[in-house]
């Protein structure tokens, strides 16, 4: 069998599905890690990790870079994504010293954009979904936590240009956006562009949910070249312009 490239992108990513099936969604990350890198190390293929800034878990620097290692409670509800996503990381590092596999390690921050699905639970997606069903907007917490938000494009561009990059560029790399804003304001902004006159509900925090968010992308500025280029204003407009189509269609 001819593969040249892996991305491994499979993972349930919400928390509300990572968290309904936590032993599955644990099996998911490292099972599905070792069977992806012994099928890299059978081929010769280059492999890439989809991770996640949630390997920061609750931060206490701002911005996050790659030495940063992170605060992550290993007995909380969210665990099972965070603590899984770390151990396949590690998986990642010990086939490539172990095994000379050639790896490739995205940390990727909260991404959005048109085709989420509807029901997916993450933040954009619901705000959207409710702005335009006149239902009211769900906030948790005071509103004020901050996360940074990456149009799906960028993305697409850092993850294809990290595989692409030279193999002495393992990573792990920050793939995000640093503009960071509070989720009120995003609950603002997307009330605006939605035009809906509906009602913020404010809802208790959950469980270990992280304070901030923000990338430091010098690393991928440096070695990838990279830097995403689609604003929050630009971005948040298609995607509420495609469940404003797909909702009304539906
Ligand atoms: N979107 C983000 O903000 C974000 C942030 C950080 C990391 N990531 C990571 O990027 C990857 C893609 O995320 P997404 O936002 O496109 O999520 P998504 O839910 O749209 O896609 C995840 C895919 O994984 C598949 N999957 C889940 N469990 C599986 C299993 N056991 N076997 C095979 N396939 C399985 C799902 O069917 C789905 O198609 C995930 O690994 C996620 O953890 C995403």
């Amino acid at each position: 069998m001819v593969i040249d490239e892996i991305y491994n992108l499979a993972c349930p990513a919400s928390p509300p599905h990572y968290q309904a099936d936590p032993v599955h969604t644990v099996k998911t990350c490292v099972y599905g890690a070792i069977h992806l890198l012994e099928l890299a190390q059978q081929c010769g293929a280059r492999i890439l990790q989809a991770s996640t800034s949630e390997v920061y878990g609750d931060p206490e620097v701002s911005p996050q870079a790659e030495e940063y290692w992170g605060h992550v409670n290993p007995v909380g509800l969210r665990a099972c994504y965070d603590e899984g996503k770390r151990c396949a990381e590690t998986l990642f590092f010990d086939f490539h010293r172990r095994h000379g596999v050639e790896i490739r390690v995205a940390r990727i921050f909260n991404t959005y954009g048109p085709r989420m699905q509807a029901d997916d639970g993450r933040v954009v997606s619901n705000f959207i979904v409710q702005a335009l069903r006149g239902e009211p907007i769900t906030v948790y917490g005071d509103g004020l936590q901050t996360r940074s938000f990456c149009y799906v494009d960028d993305l697409i561009e850092g993850l294809v240009a990290l595989m692409a990059g030279p193999s002495s560029v393992t990573g792990p790399v920050n793939l995000g956006n640093p503009a960071e804003i509070t989720i009120r304001e995003l609950a603002d902004r997307v009330l605006m562009l939605t035009g809906a006159s509906v009602t913020v509900d404010f809802r208790p925090l959950p469980q270990d949910d992280p304070r901030q968010r923000r990338p430091d992308i010098a690393r991928a500025r440096e070695l990838l070249g990279w830097a995403p280029s689609v604003p929050l204003s630009v971005g948040l407009e298609k995607t509420v312009a495609y469940f404003r189509q797909h909702l009304l269609a539906a």
